[in-house]
């Protein structure tokens, strides 16, 4: 039995030997890694917050006993936000190839062919005939069973570290179970995203107004390169064992024994994989893989043919870069042609306007398809669709059909260039302007403006506005804001606050199922409890694009009023240079903001909507950070092993104190606290001349030494 968490925390590391010590911080690593996975993908915990802590505590007392087994995966490294630098680069055992394609029934029995050739063989060959799963490979090293460092692709010879983002996947084992694998083995496999995942993900996207996917492959790669790994554990990646790379020593004699050793150590396997013999065991398999290939709820792209006896492969070896044996045998692409009707303009629940083509129905790839998307006007514009074109119509990777391009030949005469609306279809017709990234360039993305106003965003931006971190209204959940906004009860946020007030209409709620004397006055009260809000809240809760709740406390603490906020937000609006530099000096704000907060308030259906609101409430004024401490205003980063206290506690005590604590040692920095074991950032500091402080030092400084 793991003893409890607490338990773990309170035993003291003081006494422990270092054996002890790798295999208390191996099941710490492993226990926390599980917690997170809860927590963060599944929004399931399964202990409290204070014993998580507990257990992160644990982590770090032991490693600021032991600082040389700090792993580079240790959860202390994990904690905060983003790792600094991007990732390294990782050289892999043995290079991770590719496949040579096959592309029909005569292609796939060449290769039968040319196997018993260079083998010199008149016997039936056995093969594996594996899915060819659609993600990205990855190579997993595992030394005496445990997962230590794993990699993408990249190149072939040399892919990237990204261990940490890898770790946080459930079906990639953190330790090897079973028996019978080598004390050094590469495991490499497919990283790749569900349908239904991937369908959640864009939805969650869009719904936050961030860019979406345009296939799971693209999905599961953006996800695992991730720099914070916490994203990449809210991904719901998954992983297949296919293949290995470099091993300390051989463990099976065939594929097939290979792929039942993978599985029994813990991986999952694809189980549509088979044992087949001869061409005819290689064309049967690729039409079964093709019948399944609808119901797999992932997406592959052919068939891997492998020849099964490693002594076989071992003799037939590499070609280049791919192996003699082995081929892929592809599907062919899904398409079809059919006749644009039409062009619609989709307004998406954050704004983002994507053009979708209207098709004369058309069967690719079994599924009836009539709407396909044509991303956005520079796609259009590129490709050069015409509205009564015949076009081809392609599923990529499965899931979303898209126009490939327009067959010229068959364009009617008279075909216009489409011309992409310059306003919104909802009834405000905002114009819709391309939107700028963060530096100020522009992107493919063209967004309405109307916000609350735009009956297209609204229910979106009402359901922000309830949000945990944002008003966190009780008894005002998703299913109570759709049911009244149903009604036409709420249409901004004012609205929730005054149908707290309407006699009539909390009447009327009583009529409504599942509504008693008790919801309804539970529902008032939630509204009436938030009526009085401190200002970061309201800020946050207004959904102005790119201002997330640090950026909404940075603005609050910047502003320090509602009415100090709300009279700037107009300066903003009209970019009133003045009021542009005062805000750009805020912590946390930056370029993105000024322009979102810009757009926003030139909108006059916005600001009315943010007076309306600000008129039922009371807005609390911003906390002050303190300003009469010795580091107040200074920007401090801690390094290396903190003996008195933890890096939460350190930073805790830093920020209370007006500090502002960062990870990273820049020319920003004013004073570097470093303990032992403190390495490039203690040079880094030393090289700008930084003030550089002993954990004594700084609480000496604090006041707390
Ligand atoms: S075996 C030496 N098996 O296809 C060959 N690859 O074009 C090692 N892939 O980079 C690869 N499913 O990303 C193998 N069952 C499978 C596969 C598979 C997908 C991908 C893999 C590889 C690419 C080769």
């Amino acid at each position: 039995m793991p003893k409890s968490p607490k338990a773990k925390a309170d035993a003291s590391a003081d006494g422990m030997s270092e054996a002890e010590a790798l295999e208390a911080l191996t099941a710490l690593a492993d226990e926390i890694a599980a917690h997170d996975l809860r927590y963060h993908r599944d929004d399931a915990p399964t202990i409290s917050d204070g014993d998580y802590d507990a257990l992160k505590r644990r982590n770090t007392e032991i490693e600021e006993r032991f600082p040389h087994l700090v792993r580079e995966n240790s959860p202390s490294l994990r904690v905060g936000a983003a790792r600094a630098e991007q990732f390294s680069a990782v050289e892999h055992g043995t290079p991770m190839l590719s496949l040579d394609n096959a592309f029909s029934d005569e292609d796939a029995l060449e290769f039968d062919a040319r196997v018993r050739r260079f083998l010199r063989l008149e016997e039936v060959v056995a093969y594996t005939a594996e899915p060819k799963i659609d993600g990205l490979s990855a190579s997993l090293r595992y030394e005496d069973g445990r997962l230590v460092q794993g990699a993408t692709r990249g190149d072939g010879r040399v892919g990237e570290d990204v261990t940490a983002n890898l770790r946080t996947l459930d079906e990639i084992p953190k330790r090897l179970s079973g028996s019978g694998w080598p004390a050094v083995i590469e495991v490499r496999g497919e990283v790749y995203l569900g349908h239904e995942e991937f369908a959640a993900l864009n939805a969650a996207a869009e719904a936050a107004g961030q860019r979406t996917y345009v296939n799971p492959r693209n999905a599961a790669a953006g996800s695992l390169r991730q720099i914070d790994s916490k994203i990449t554990a809210g991904r719901r990646l998954r992983f297949f064992a296919y293949a290995w790379g470099l091993t300390s020593g051989p463990f099976a004699e065939s594929q097939w024994a290979a792929l039942q050793a993978l599985k029994s150590w813990g991986f999952a396997t694809t189980p549509q994989s088979e044992r087949v013999e001869g061409p005819e065991g290689l064309l049967d398999a690729y039409r079964r893989m093709e019948a399944v290939r609808p119901k797999l709820g992932f997406d592959i792209d052919g068939v891997v043919y492998k020849v099964d006896r490693l002594d076989w492969q071992q003799r037939l070896g590499f070609v280049s870069r791919s192996p003699r044996w082995a081929v892929a045998r592809k599907f062919p692409a899904e398409q079809a042609r059919t006749i644009l009707e039409a062009i619609d303009i989709q307004v998406g629940r954050t704004g983002a306007i994507t053009p979708v083509a209207r098709l004369s129905p058309v069967t690719v790839g079994g599924v009836v398809v009539v709407n396909a998307t044509l991303h956005n006007a520079d796609e259009i514009a590129r490709k050069d669709v015409r509205i009564g074109d015949t076009v081809i119509v392609q599923r990529a990777g499965d899931v979303i059909p898209q126009v490939v391009g327009p067959v010229l030949e068959a364009r009617p005469e008279g075909a216009e260039p489409f011309e992409f609306p310059t306003h919104c279809p909802c009834p405000l017709e905002t114009p819709l302007a391309r939107e700028t990234t963060a530096s100020g360039a522009e992107t493919v993305v063209r967004r309405c403006t109307g916000e609350f106003a735009c009956p297209f965003q609204r229910l979106q931006h009402l359901r922000h506005f309830v949000s945990r971190r944002a008003f966190d209204i009780e008894g005002l959940g998703e299913k109570q804001l759709a049911a009244f906004y149903e009604r036409g009860w709420l249409k901004e946020p004012a609205d929730i606050f005054r149908l707290a007030l309407d006699q009539a209409k909390l009447e009327e709620l009583l009529s409504i199922d599942g509504y008693g004397e008790t919801s309804v006055r539970n529902l008032t009260a939630g509204i009436e409890a938030r009526r009085t809000i401190p200002l970061d809240r309201f800020i946050y809760g207004l959904g102005v694009r790119h201002i997330g709740e640090t950026t909404a406390v940075g603005m609050a603490r910047g502003y320090g009023t509602a009415q100090a906020f709300l009279a700037a937000m107009d300066k903003i609006a009209e970019r009133d240079p003045e009021a542009i530099e005062e805000l750009d000096a805020f912590d946390q704000i930056g370029t993105a903001v000024i322009e979102a907060a810009a757009a926003y308030f030139a909108e006059d259906h916005n600001r009315r909507a943010v007076q309306a609101l600000a008129e039922q409430l009371t807005i609390q004024d911003a906390e002050q950070p303190k300003t009469d401490t010795a580091v107040a205003g200074k920007t401090v980063v801690f390094t290396g092993a903190l003996e008195r206290m933890t890096r939460d506690e350190a930073k805790a005590q830093a920020e209370a104190l007006g500090a502002k604590v960062s990870s990273s040692v820049s020319k920003k920095t004013d004073i570097v606290v470093a303990g032992p074991g403190a390495g490039s950032k203690l040079k880094t500091a030393a090289e700008l001349g930084l003030q550089v402080l002993t954990e004594d030092e700084w609480l000496a400084l604090v006041g707390a030494g």
